[in-house]
């Protein structure tokens, strides 16, 4: 994604890898839409796009009539209500009303903007900077040189730059510990095929795209020695949400003893939240399902279950990676341990 005084272009997701075309928006509504059309996707990419989306919107604001705040508070919900999982969404508009709050009624509206600028672009940064530090403590996970296997794509798309599994990939990569990456497709909207295939390719790194039932007989045949995905939203107990089908993979890892780890910044982490059964999981159209690249290829009529996310239980986790280090089972202290030393930072 790219900001500057005038524009917020974003990289349309849905056309990849056939075309490279960018959506421009001066309006807080294109973005909203962006998100719900999956033309920018990934947890920390959303949260940061919805930050921007708050700037644009403020803008939209300053000369109407009525509380700039709670003009501004009306405008967040709606981005809210745009996707129900990924979690760094709500945690980048929290931090983007925060910094509004500070204001009071008959305050310069301005100033706000420009603090809530500032805020945005800080948000974008900051991910960047930790997608770097959590690739290489996730590094220091391979010794010998491997394949892994991913699913979905937790690469720059998904974030601001680097990505946070495929982060770790790159950093191991050139490293020389990672030799090959097996790519899940990942239907129904097929990230894998189209975004973490188009991403590796774009580096050299070597990627075999298999799909998703192809996963099991992969380590089965000894092809892959570690797993490794991104998340949407990870509870206290160290369950983690994520694409659809990785509960079907981590499930084969542990079958195979196969390490199944997951990459995620602290933006990703919900605090409120005890276990997986608390994550709300986005159910989308069943056109997703009965229908392959536009073309029907289920009959008229059929029922069908979307659901974009699944819950992997934390005791199929092997590690989370995050940018203050590795944590391992048992997740519980540990995650608290995190959520006090960001109170304090
Ligand atoms: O529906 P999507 O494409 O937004 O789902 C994305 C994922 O599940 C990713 O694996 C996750 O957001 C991690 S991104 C660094």
């Amino acid at each position: 994604m790219l900001w500057n005084e005038t524009c917020f272009q974003l990289l349309n997701q849905t056309k990849l890898p056939g075309k490279l075309e960018y959506i421009s928006c001066s309006d807080y509504k294109v973005v909203a839409d962006a998100i719900k059309r999956l033309e920018v996707r990934g947890a920390p990419a959303i949260g940061a796009a919805a930050a921007f989306a708050l700037v644009l919107g403020a803008r939209q604001i300053q000369d109407k009539q009525g509380d700039f705040l709670s003009n501004l508070l009306i405008i967040a919900q709606e981005l809210r209500e745009t996707r129900p999982t990924a979690v760094n969404l709500f945690w980048a508009i929290d931090r983007m009303l925060s910094v509004a709050s500070r204001y009071k009624t008959g305050d310069n509206i301005s100033h706000i903007i420009d603090d809530l600028e500032k805020e945005a672009i800080a948000i974008a940064n900051e991910d960047k900077d930790v997608n770097r530090r959590m690739s290489e403590h996730g590094a220091t996970l391979f010794n010998t040189p491997c394949a892994v296997l991913t699913h979905c794509n937790a690469g720059a798309l998904a974030t601001v730059a680097f990505g946070t599994a495929l982060g770790v990939i790159r950093e191991a990569w050139s490293q020389k510990k990672i030799t090959r990456v097996y790519a899940d497709e990942t239907r129904p909207l097929l990230q894998g095929a189209r975004l973490t295939a188009w991403e590796l390719k774009q580096e050299d790194i070597p990627v075999t795209l298999i799909t998703d039932n192809m996963a099991g007989w992969v380590m089965k045949q000894g092809m892959v020695q570690a797993v490794i995905v991104g998340a949407d939203r990870i509870a206290l107990n160290g369950d983690v949400a994520n694409k659809i089908g990785t509960y079907s993979v981590a499930v084969l890892a542990k079958e195979h003893g196969i390490p199944f780890y997951v990459a995620a910044p602290i933006s990703t982490f919900d605090f409120n939240i005890k276990s997986g059964e608390d994550i709300p999981i986005e159910e989308r159209d069943a056109d997703e399902v009965t229908s392959l690249a536009g073309v029907r290829i289920a009959p008229e009529g059929v029922d069908v279950f979307n659901p974009a996310f699944d819950v992997t239980p934390n005791e199929l986790v092997s590690a989370i990676i995050t940018e203050y280090g590795v944590l391992r089972a048992p997740y519980f202290d540990q995650i608290v341990n995190l959520k006090n030393r960001m109170k304090g930072e």
